[in-house]
């Protein structure tokens, strides 16, 4: 599987902190990745809608996480920026890692994180702490090699009767 990982920071683009949270997800899909591709991006809305499109048009990753900017702050605009360039939306996959975050800490409503698919890439938004990220890709984990077959247009492993 090819990952891309897209941090989301203006503190971290401009050099005031280092980026933890990427290395955190690399560490975490280290299982399942055959290939990661990192793009650090500042909080600019047409810029994190570039990096995704890069990452899955240009380098067809299979999954890409964003980590970051997914609150309430002002200029907090991942979850925008991943509206405006998904093709289908995946709703379950958000709802499903604010539902068990909710079970670790109640902050975990505080995040306006979205999935969603381009061509043949699924992109997942995570919150901005290493915390966050390991705990949220623990939900999706187990799924996603399913979740890129179907993608693929592979649905034999579904178990019903697709296609027919
Ligand atoms: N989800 C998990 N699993 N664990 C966390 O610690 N932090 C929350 C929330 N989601 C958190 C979480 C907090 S405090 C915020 S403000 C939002 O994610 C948004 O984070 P972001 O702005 O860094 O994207």
């Amino acid at each position: 599987m090819k990952i891309g990982i897209i941090c989301v920071s203006d503190r971290c683009f401009n050099g005031v902190c280092d980026d933890k949270s990427g290395p955190a997800i690399e560490e975490c899909v280290k299982p399942l990745c055959d290939e990661s591709v990192y793009r650090l991006v500042p909080d600019v809305k047409f810029k994190i809608s570039k990096a995704i499109c890069e990452l899955a048009d240009d380098e067809k990753c299979d999954v890409i996480f964003t980590t970051g900017g997914t609150g309430f702050a002002p200029r907090d605009v991942t979850p925008e920026a991943t509206e405006a360039v998904i093709e289908k939306k995946v709703p379950g996959i958000s709802e499903a890692i604010r539902a068990k975050s909710l079970e670790i800490t109640e902050r975990a409503m505080l995040s306006r994180a979205v999935s969603g698919i381009r061509g043949g890439t699924l992109i997942i938004n995570l919150p901005g702490s290493p915390k966050a990220v390991r705990e949220s890709i623990a939900v999706v984990i187990n799924v996603l090699p399913h979740a890129v077959e179907t993608l693929s247009g592979n649905t034999q492993s579904c178990g019903g009767n697709y296609g027919k």
